[in-house]
């Protein structure tokens, strides 16, 4: 569900013309719409009001201050990755006790800013990172919180690229070494070994995969029990899929039916990452047509965004439905076409093979389903000024950030002296 849809002939975003934002900050541009992110957020939350729970939204997915500001006031906290998307989460006044660092490259300097903040917990992913942890934390005669992740060897069933708990990933710590490395973490000073974590994957459009997921965590954390290691935090991670095309994911609810039940009765908080399923269907890429092209063996429409402002679709060939803004254009003829942009790349594509009407430049194009994953992975590539982001609430448009000028291109960089 989302409140990107047609009235009067014309795409909105809420109540508002996604002609007229387009007019008014420009092509191409990302336009969110709080309602949907409130409805995602609470819809999540009340899920699983019945366990004890810490919402960590993954902010990786969509990691823009406004947003995580608006997380905040939901009472949401994030999950983490790194110094820089720590510095973001405190900027945005994301409580410390609602943190979570994940990652299997955290470096000393992160791990020090992150036990000066205080977080949750770190969720670790290897021994060498549990020493590294504890070697920080001894320096500064802290404790630090930690949660292992394991990696339970399911396949989730989905891209390649974003299956994370299979044994040839670089995620987490085997299911079978597990029981040994929390007893040898339990045994150090400096860390506090409080949960168990596992992320699987994302993009699931099956619940099944969390539940075995789960029932294998659960094992262990009754094995663990038996070695006088008691577990307060369960972390499920996210990857809980969207609609991009004809999928149809379970809803927050389906996953919380299909794992609250084994939770009952259990002394542990329920720790989630969700991502994609809060922010993905929450935003749009608007963008223009430039020109047509006829080639000999394909028609192209050449539009002003590119895969610098959405990498999805040149990364994992990943489908985004392509809507034209104003409805009346789709009386036009249409034509098999792939939409591409300017960047000097044959896999600079958003889309292939679509069915659309002809497109006159200036013509409006929305890709749908680009709330995650979508600025957030932009680059300056052929030096293209990254496109602003602009949140639609209440009838107001508001720039959350603004588009990047070509001093923004070169900030940094210098001519050193025997250049001339
Ligand atoms: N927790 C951990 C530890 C993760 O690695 C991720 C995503 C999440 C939570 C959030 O997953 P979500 O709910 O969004 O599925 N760039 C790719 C997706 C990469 C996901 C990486 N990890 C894409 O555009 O599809």
């Amino acid at each position: 569900m989302h409140n990107f849809e047609y009235r009067h002939g014309e795409l909105y975003c809420e109540d508002v013309p996604v002609s007229r934002i387009a007019k008014e900050v420009g092509t191409p541009c990302y336009i969110y719409s709080h309602a949907t992110l409130i409805r995602h957020i609470r819809a999540y939350d009340q899920a699983f009001k019945s366990i004890p729970h810490v919402m960590a939204f993954a902010m990786k997915a969509n990691s823009n201050l406004a947003i995580l500001r608006l997380m905040a006031k939901e009472g949401s906290g994030v999950d983490i990755v790194s110094g820089g998307e720590l510095f973001r989460a405190l900027k945005a006044g994301v409580p410390p006790a609602k943190i979570v660092f994940a990652g299997v490259g955290k470096s000393a300097e992160e791990i020090r800013d992150a036990l000066n903040a205080d977080i949750l917990m770190f969720n670790v992913e290897s021994p060498a990172e549990i020493q590294a942890i504890h070697d920080v934390a001894s320096s500064m005669k802290k404790k630090a919180r930690i949660a292992l992740r394991i990696n339970p060897d399911i396949d989730p069933k989905t891209h390649p690229y974003i299956s994370t708990g299979l044994k040839k990933s670089k995620f987490g710590i085997a299911a079978d070494r597990a029981l040994e490395e929390f007893k040898q973490a339990a045994s150090l000073t400096h860390v506090e070994v409080v949960g168990v974590h596992a992320h699987i994957g994302s993009q699931l459009t099956e619940v099944s995969p969390f539940v075995e997921s789960l029932k294998k965590v659960l094992g262990l954390v009754e094995a663990l029990k038996g070695q006088g290691i008691n577990i307060r935090y369960l972390n499920i991670g996210g990857g809980l899929g969207i609609t991009y095309s004809d999928e149809k994911p379970p809803l927050p609810r389906d996953l919380a039916d299909a794992i609250s039940p084994q939770l009952k009765g259990l002394d542990i908080t329920l720790v989630m990452e969700p991502g994609r399923v809060i922010v993905g269907n929450a935003g749009i890429l608007v963008t223009k047509a430039l020109y047509e092209k006829v080639g000999e063996a394909k028609r192209f429409i050449i539009v002003d965004a590119a895969m610098n402002d959405l990498i999805r679709p040149s990364l994992y060939s990943a489908y985004h439905d392509i809507r034209p803004v104003s409805e009346v254009i789709m009386q036009r003829a249409r034509h098999t076409v792939d939409v591409v942009g300017p960047v000097c790349e044959s896999g600079d594509f958003l889309a292939k093979d679509r069915m659309l009407p002809e497109m006159k430049p200036g013509d409006l194009l929305a890709v749908m389903s680009a709330g995650a994953y979508g600025f957030v992975m932009a680059s300056n590539y052929n030096s293209r000024p990254r496109v602003p982001e602009v949140l639609v609430k209440d009838g107001e448009v508001h720039v959350i950030r603004a588009r990047e000028t070509y001093d923004d291109l070169i900030r940094g960089e210098a001519v050193p002296a025997f250049l001339g």
